[in-house]
């Protein structure tokens, strides 16, 4: 199906030192070429074949339709992020602001900053809800394109010169400032309660091992910096381990199918950390197997390799 030209979301009248001339030529050109590019090169791609076409040619057409994709995408939100008088930040929006940037001042001075930093190039400034890390960050998005995967823009500047050259010339830093006098911060609010409600990215989940207590790579990295006692046990099985060629720093390596001859080595005072290669089962049925014995034991989530992909110290080993 075609994208449709939405509606103006702001209207230009009532806003302050941007006026209907600049916001008409943006919407009609700018915006209306960026949905007419977007409709014809999906077009194109449809009629293609891609199994025949050649490969780069197909990748250039895909690129093509992300940046028209974007650019038809930012310029609805940029026009539905004015209308407002800048200032008066409701309540709820405030304290989100507060929460992910400090307060609402430095949220304004960095995304002001970023603006400006485009001011002799092109791009976007978006503030944007990021539903993994639970938190708001502002970002530049160039050539229609870098937007933050997942996340989800609710505010858009346009620093492409297209935006204010009509009205304000080279001077983009006046521009910067008028667009902030302008925002409609109730709109904004009201896409943050929306942007609120996507679910985070699915964490892995180990139903079976709900009840056995994990700990991050990170946590373990913590504990050992901070000199805290504790029982590492490397239970890679034998079969993968006899090819193995390094072991994590400060841990030993034991043969999780003989349990019973080594468990009497571990002490109770201290907490166990036992891990396999990645950490779905080996590691956690270890620990199960240990805390049923009355270990105060963990299992490090990701195993083995999350523990090197954290650039953790490893020794050979033989
Ligand atoms: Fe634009």
């Amino acid at each position: 199906m075609d994208y449709r030209i939405a509606p103006l979301f702001v209207r230009p009248w009532t806003l302050n030192n941007m006026s209907p001339r600049l916001i008409e030529s943006h919407y009609e050109h700018n915006y209306g070429d960026a949905v007419a590019r977007l409709n014809a090169i999906r077009k194109e791609l449809a009629a293609l074949d891609p199994a025949t076409t050649p490969a780069d040619a197909y990748g250039r057409l895909k690129r093509d339709e992300i940046a028209a994709l974007n650019a038809t995408l930012l310029h609805e939100l940029y026009f539905a992020s004015l209308g407002g008088d800048g200032r008066a930040v409701p309540e709820r929006m405030a304290g989100a602001l507060a929460e992910s940037f400090g307060s609402v001042d430095r949220w304004r001075q960095e995304f002001v900053a970023l603006a400006n930093s485009l001011a002799d190039g092109c791009g976007w400034v978006l503030l944007s809800w990021l539903p993994r890390d639970h938190r708001l960050i502002n970002h530049t998005a160039a050539d229609h394109n870098q937007c933050i995967a997942g996340a989800i823009p609710i505010m858009a500047l346009d620093m492409y010169e297209h935006a204010y050259a009509l009205e304000f010339g080279a001077n983009a830093a006046a521009y910067v400032a008028g667009f902030m006098r302008n925002i409609d911060w109730a709109a904004v609010q009201e896409r943050y309660d929306d942007a609120i409600k996507v679910a985070p990215p699915r964490p892995l989940v180990q139903k079976q091992f709900a009840d056995v207590p994990a700990i991050t790579v990170e946590e373990v990295k913590t504990m050992l910096a901070a000199g805290t006692p504790v029982q590492i046990i490397d239970t890679r099985p034998k079969h993968y381990s006899s090819r193995a060629q390094d072991i994590m720093e400060g841990a030993i390596w034991r043969d999780p199918e003989r349990v019973d001859d080594w468990i009497g080595e571990l002490s109770k005072s201290e907490p166990v950390v036992t891990f396999c290669v990645y950490g779905f089962h080996v590691g956690c049925e270890t620990a199960a197997t240990l805390r049923k014995a009355g270990f105060d034991a963990r299992y490090m989530a990701g195993g083995h390799y999350a523990w090197k992909a954290t650039k953790g110290a490893v020794r050979l080993f033989t």
